[in-house]
Formats: C-alpha cells, sequence, structure tokens
C-alpha cells in the first residue's frame, strides 16, 4: 500500500509554506474543537506550549461527530486541515500555529499529512518540506486518531 503510494507521490505537488499558511487563515471555514472558543491547556507530552486551540476545517468536520469531539470515521478525508494554535497563557497572545493538511499526493506529505508550524505572521518555524520528519514519531503515539493526537487527552 504504502509503496503504491510512493510512486505516485513522486509526481505529486510540493505545498508551499505559504499556501498552507493561507488555507490556515480562513477563520471563517473552521470549527473548534468541542465548538468551544476556550483555550485547553496543553496536555500529554505535547512540545507546542502551555496552551491550545485546535480547529478543523470542513472536511475535516464532516468526519466528526455533531460535538466535534471526536473522529467519528475511521480516517480523516483528504484536504482535512487541523490548526492548532498555541498560546502562553489561557487566552493569552498566539505565539504560534502547528498544522496538518492530509494530501496523501502532495510530495511532501509524511504518513499522509503535510505537517508545518508558523509564526503568527505566517514566517514558517517548521518548514512543510521536512514531511514532518519531527512530527510523526509524537503523532504516531497510541490512541492516535489518523495520527491526531487531541482527542485522546480534551
Ligand atoms: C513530543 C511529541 C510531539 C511532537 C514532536 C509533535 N507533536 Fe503535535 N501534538 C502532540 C500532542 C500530545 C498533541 C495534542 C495535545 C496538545 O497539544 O495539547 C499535539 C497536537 C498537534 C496538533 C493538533 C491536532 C492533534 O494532533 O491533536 C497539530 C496540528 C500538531 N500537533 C502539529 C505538529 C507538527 C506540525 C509537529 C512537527 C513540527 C508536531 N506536532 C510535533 C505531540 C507532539
Amino acid at each position: 500500500m504504502l509503496a503504491a503510494c510512493s510512486s505516485k507521490k513522486e509526481e505529486g505537488v510540493v505545498i508551499s509554506d505559504a499556501t498552507l499558511f493561507e488555507l490556515t487563515q480562513t477563520l471563517s471555514s473552521f470549527t473548534y474543537l468541542k465548538r468551544s472558543l476556550d483555550t485547553l491547556p496543553a496536555a500529554g507530552n505535547s512540545p507546542h506550549g502551555g496552551f491550545v486551540r485546535v480547529r478543523f476545517n470542513q472536511k475535516a468536520i464532516s468526519a466528526m461527530n455533531d460535538s466535534a469531539t471526536r473522529l467519528s470515521k475511521t480516517f480523516f478525508p483528504d484536504e482535512s486541515l487541523v490548526v492548532k494554535e498555541v498560546y502562553g497563557t489561557s487566552g493569552g497572545p498566539l505565539l504560534e500555529y502547528s498544522v496538518m493538511y492530509k494530501i496523501p499526493g502532495a510530495a511532501n506529505s509524511g504518513s499522509g499529512w503535510v505537517w508545518a508550524e508558523y509564526l503568527p505572521d505566517g514566517t514558517p518555524e517548521y518548514p512543510a518540506i521536512k514531511k514532518g520528519d519531527d512530527c510523526i514519531s509524537c503523532h504516531s503515539a497510541s490512541g492516535n486518531y489518523d495520527l491526531v493526537q487531541i482527542f485522546r487527552f480534551h
């Protein structure tokens, strides 16, 4: 399965940092975890800072339950976009975005997702071209839902 996909991936497009960041900025097309704007304490071995809010685009939401707390399908559909907003304090200023975008056919996807992190102004901190090399092992920790971690903590 993986081998079959990788030959297709060679021809796939590269999702650039700028394109991906732009997709994270249309707030109206996202729904927050639990349909709540509250900031949540970071959980588990999260490397991403003290408080978080996680939002999902409508592709991702289509595979979740009505209360937006869980994945209700087996996998997220392609083009699902998950954005984590990281805050130093509850309700405090935004420190960074961590992003997962499910495009298995992208040349720079890793385990089906394109992975990146940005400062609030869009400056890449962790570029998408790295294929999530530093993200995937953590996100594969047991209890993950299609590599998404947040559901097992909140
Ligand atoms: C040390 C382990 C670890 C590493 C490394 C890591 N993450 Fe995470 N990540 C987590 C945990 C745990 C959560 C959920 C809990 C939380 O953040 O409070 C999470 C949450 C997220 C979320 C929200 C969706 C979800 O899976 O819950 C995104 C998006 C995300 N991380 C992106 C990244 C990216 C991009 C990288 C690599 C640059 C990365 N992460 C590296 C542990 C990790």
